[in-house]
């Protein structure tokens, strides 16, 4: 499939997030994630890391099919 030479740039990722750092880089210590947490992976949560929701406007505008990573514990 061709592809407009203006279509082969690429693009950035993140639009918004902590622009000013030459890296976004979050670390969160297992003790303090509770039972469950639910990080970003689209980059357009205003709550970045944390998911809000925001993927599934992205997902309708665009096609695409991202979603949270979920991290919780085991049900014992
Ligand atoms: Fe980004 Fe949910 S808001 S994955």
């Amino acid at each position: 499939r061709y592809v407009g030479k203006r279509s082969c740039k690429k693009s950035r990722v993140n639009r918004e997030v902590n622009k000013d750092s030459p890296k976004v880089v979050h670390s969160i210590d297992m003790e303090d994630i509770g039972s469950k947490a639910v990080y970003c992976r689209c980059w357009r949560s205003r709550k970045f890391p944390y998911c809000d929701g925001a993927h599934t406007k992205h997902n309708e505008e665009t096609g695409d099919n991202v979603g949270p990573l979920i991290i919780k514990k085991r049900d014992a």
